[in-house]
Protein backbone atom coordinates (compact mmCIF):
# COMPACT_ATOMS: atom_id res chain seq x y z
CA UNK A 1 0.00 0.00 0.00
CA UNK A 2 1.08 3.49 -1.10
CA UNK A 3 1.61 5.95 1.92
CA UNK A 4 -0.12 8.80 -0.42
CA UNK A 5 -0.43 11.01 2.64
CA UNK A 6 3.84 10.64 3.49
CA UNK A 7 4.62 11.44 0.06
CA UNK A 8 2.58 14.79 0.03
CA UNK A 9 3.72 15.78 3.04
CA UNK A 10 7.20 14.94 2.06
CA UNK A 11 6.20 17.05 -1.43
CA UNK A 12 5.36 19.64 0.41
CA UNK A 13 8.44 20.48 1.86
CA UNK A 14 10.77 20.20 -1.01
CA UNK A 15 8.92 22.82 -2.31
CA UNK A 16 10.27 25.32 0.68
CA UNK A 17 13.90 24.45 -1.25
CA UNK A 18 12.82 25.65 -4.62
CA UNK A 19 14.97 28.20 -6.22
CA UNK A 20 12.57 30.43 -8.13
CA UNK A 21 13.85 34.08 -8.21
CA UNK A 22 11.75 33.96 -12.01
CA UNK A 23 8.48 32.73 -11.43
CA UNK A 24 7.81 32.74 -7.69
CA UNK A 25 6.00 29.40 -8.51
CA UNK A 26 6.96 26.82 -6.02
CA UNK A 27 6.92 23.24 -7.02
CA UNK A 28 7.85 20.14 -4.71
CA UNK A 29 7.78 16.73 -5.84
CA UNK A 30 8.28 13.40 -3.68
CA UNK A 31 9.18 10.08 -5.51
CA UNK A 32 9.12 6.40 -4.54
CA UNK A 33 11.11 3.87 -5.47
CA UNK A 34 10.43 0.23 -5.37
CA UNK A 35 12.61 -0.30 -2.42
CA UNK A 36 10.84 2.16 -0.38
CA UNK A 37 13.19 4.96 -0.73
CA UNK A 38 11.57 8.40 -0.75
CA UNK A 39 13.39 11.19 -2.81
CA UNK A 40 12.51 14.51 -2.86
CA UNK A 41 12.89 17.30 -4.88
CA UNK A 42 12.30 21.20 -5.68
CA UNK A 43 12.57 23.47 -8.96
CA UNK A 44 15.59 25.11 -9.94
CA UNK A 45 15.37 28.23 -12.17
CA UNK A 46 18.25 29.75 -14.17
CA UNK A 47 18.59 33.34 -15.67
CA UNK A 48 18.82 31.40 -19.01
CA UNK A 49 15.66 29.56 -18.46
CA UNK A 50 16.19 27.06 -20.51
CA UNK A 51 17.98 25.32 -18.03
CA UNK A 52 15.46 25.68 -15.70
CA UNK A 53 14.33 21.77 -14.08
CA UNK A 54 11.63 21.12 -12.67
CA UNK A 55 10.77 19.68 -9.22
CA UNK A 56 10.02 15.86 -10.56
CA UNK A 57 13.22 15.34 -12.71
CA UNK A 58 14.98 16.85 -9.72
CA UNK A 59 13.49 14.26 -7.50
CA UNK A 60 14.52 11.36 -10.71
CA UNK A 61 17.59 12.83 -11.13
CA UNK A 62 18.69 12.42 -7.60
CA UNK A 63 17.24 8.90 -7.38
CA UNK A 64 18.78 7.54 -10.40
CA UNK A 65 22.23 9.21 -9.43
CA UNK A 66 22.25 6.94 -6.55
CA UNK A 67 21.35 3.86 -8.40
CA UNK A 68 17.78 3.84 -7.99
CA UNK A 69 15.92 2.71 -11.42
CA UNK A 70 12.69 1.09 -10.73
CA UNK A 71 9.93 3.87 -9.15
CA UNK A 72 6.11 2.96 -7.88
CA UNK A 73 4.44 6.92 -7.87
CA UNK A 74 5.74 10.38 -7.53
CA UNK A 75 3.59 13.70 -5.27
CA UNK A 76 3.40 16.90 -6.82
CA UNK A 77 2.36 20.29 -5.53
CA UNK A 78 3.01 23.71 -6.81
CA UNK A 79 1.72 27.41 -6.41
CA UNK A 80 2.87 31.03 -5.96
CA UNK A 81 5.29 31.04 -2.90
CA UNK A 82 4.14 32.46 0.11
CA UNK A 83 0.13 31.27 -0.64
CA UNK A 84 -1.64 27.96 -0.02
CA UNK A 85 -2.07 26.03 -2.67
CA UNK A 86 -5.12 26.45 -4.98
CA UNK A 87 -4.64 24.01 -7.94
CA UNK A 88 -3.87 20.38 -8.87
CA UNK A 89 -0.49 20.58 -11.14
CA UNK A 90 0.49 17.25 -12.92
CA UNK A 91 4.40 16.82 -14.63
CA UNK A 92 4.83 18.89 -17.67
CA UNK A 93 5.64 17.35 -20.53
CA UNK A 94 9.33 17.18 -20.49
CA UNK A 95 9.20 15.47 -16.75
CA UNK A 96 6.37 13.21 -18.30
CA UNK A 97 8.83 11.68 -20.79
CA UNK A 98 12.00 11.66 -18.49
CA UNK A 99 9.09 9.35 -15.71
CA UNK A 100 8.20 7.00 -19.17
CA UNK A 101 11.98 6.59 -19.29
CA UNK A 102 12.25 4.91 -15.92
CA UNK A 103 8.57 4.02 -14.93
CA UNK A 104 5.82 1.64 -16.96
CA UNK A 105 2.29 2.98 -17.68
CA UNK A 106 0.94 1.91 -14.47
CA UNK A 107 3.28 4.51 -12.17
CA UNK A 108 1.16 6.58 -9.93
CA UNK A 109 1.22 10.09 -10.37
CA UNK A 110 -0.39 12.00 -7.16
CA UNK A 111 -1.42 15.39 -7.90
CA UNK A 112 -2.37 17.34 -4.78
CA UNK A 113 -2.88 20.53 -2.75
CA UNK A 114 -2.55 18.93 0.72
CA UNK A 115 -2.64 15.62 2.23
CA UNK A 116 -5.96 15.34 2.75
CA UNK A 117 -6.98 16.72 -1.01
CA UNK A 118 -5.15 15.01 -4.24
CA UNK A 119 -6.06 13.41 -7.59
CA UNK A 120 -4.48 9.97 -8.33
CA UNK A 121 -3.46 9.34 -11.90
CA UNK A 122 -1.22 7.01 -14.11
CA UNK A 123 1.62 7.61 -16.01
CA UNK A 124 -0.71 5.90 -19.00
CA UNK A 125 -3.78 8.78 -18.24
CA UNK A 126 -1.12 11.75 -18.72
CA UNK A 127 1.29 10.39 -21.60
CA UNK A 128 -0.35 7.61 -24.01
CA UNK A 129 1.16 7.02 -27.34
CA UNK A 130 4.48 8.24 -25.96
CA UNK A 131 7.98 7.73 -27.64
CA UNK A 132 9.57 4.84 -25.48
CA UNK A 133 13.00 3.35 -25.28
CA UNK A 134 11.79 0.27 -27.14
CA UNK A 135 11.79 2.04 -30.51
CA UNK A 136 15.39 2.78 -30.00
CA UNK A 137 16.80 0.13 -28.63
N1 LIG B 1 7.51 23.45 -12.81
C1 LIG B 1 7.80 22.31 -12.11
O1 LIG B 1 8.73 22.29 -11.31
N2 LIG B 1 7.02 21.22 -12.32
C2 LIG B 1 5.91 21.19 -13.12
O2 LIG B 1 5.27 20.16 -13.23
C3 LIG B 1 5.51 22.40 -13.85
C4 LIG B 1 6.44 23.54 -13.79
C5 LIG B 1 8.31 24.67 -12.55
C6 LIG B 1 9.18 25.13 -13.66
C7 LIG B 1 9.32 26.61 -13.33
O3 LIG B 1 10.35 26.77 -12.38
C8 LIG B 1 8.01 26.97 -12.65
O4 LIG B 1 7.43 25.73 -12.26
C9 LIG B 1 7.04 27.73 -13.55
O5 LIG B 1 6.85 27.08 -14.74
Amino acid sequence: MIDFKELIKKAINARNYAYIPYSNFAVGAALLTESGKIYDGSNIENASFTPTNCAERTAVFKAVSEGERKFKAIAVVGGKANESISEYITPCGVCRQVLAEFCDENFIIISAKNEDDYKIYTLKDLFPGSFSKESVL
